[in-house]
């Protein structure tokens, strides 16, 4: 028989990594990436409903409401290839309510992924993020500038990425993250996300590896 797919949550303060990592993590386990942050986003530019309410939210660095990313996260997690290839969610619960929205849907991941990087760091990597308008892929001014001229010339700065919404942010993540880990506190694994960017996955993909092969022999008892 084969083992259910992987269930994955990652979180962390903005500009932490979880994207970078995501990136990463995709590619080697093939889980299916669902980011609130990036769902939003293309709702905001393909002018939906929800995107025209999360829009002045996430412009302040605020929390779009519960419910319309419940919403949004549960209908993501039920659709067919979520469920065969297993799910990376990025960015989701951020509040406690959120984490109390999935698991009475008894939705719950086999592991909670935390990346822990100084303040001080968290803002200077927002200011220098830059995302490629056509690909998505993720820069920093400094850390990781672009390979080409014609990348660069593309490269946009999200509008809450300024030092004053980004000390927002971090304000609002430090007063959630602990009722959310209160939650998972069980499958918690705190990861040093201030180190380069392929330590970091070299971390995480031994996590991932042991989860994974901790569920093949739980389905060979079976
Ligand atoms: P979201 O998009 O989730 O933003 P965030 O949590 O603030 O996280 P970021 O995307 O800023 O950072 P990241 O951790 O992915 O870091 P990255 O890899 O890019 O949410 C945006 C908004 O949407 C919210 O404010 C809210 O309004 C709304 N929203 C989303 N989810 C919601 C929810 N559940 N409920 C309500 N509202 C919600 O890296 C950052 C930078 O650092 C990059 O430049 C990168 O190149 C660099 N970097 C990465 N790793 C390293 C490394 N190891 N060393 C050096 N530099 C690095």
């Amino acid at each position: 028989s084969i083992s259910e797919p992987l269930k994955v949550m990652i979180s962390g303060a903005p500009a932490s990594g979880k994207g970078t990592q995501c990136k990463l993590i995709v590619q080697k386990f093939g889980l299916v990436h669902i980011s609130t942050g990036d769902l939003l986003r293309a709702e905001v530019s393909a002018g939906t409903e929800i995107g025209n309410k999360a829009k002045e939210f996430m412009k302040a660095g605020s929390l779009v409401p519960d419910e319309i990313v419940t919403a949004m996260v549960t209908a993501r997690l039920s659709r067919e290839d979520a469920k065969e290839k297993g799910w990376l969610l990025d960015g989701y619960p951020r509040s406690f309510t959120q984490a109390e929205s999935l698991e009475k849907v008894q939705i719950r991941p086999d592991i909670y992924i935390v990346l822990d990087v100084p303040d001080e760091i968290l803002i200077d990597r927002c200011v220098g993020r830059r995302l490629d308008s056509v690909t998505g892929k993720i820069y920093h001014v400094k850390n990781f500038p672009p390979e080409t001229e014609e990348i660069k010339a593309r490269l946009v700065t999200r509008p809450d990425d300024t030092e004053e919404k980004v000390k927002s942010r971090l304000e609002i993540y430090k007063q959630n993250s602990q009722a959310i880990s209160s939650t998972y506190s069980n499958i918690m694994n705190k990861i040093d996300g201030n180190r380069p960017k392929e330590v970091v996955f070299k971390e995480i993909d031994l996590l991932l590896s042991q989860v994974q092969q901790d569920k093949v022999n739980k389905t060979k008892l079976e």
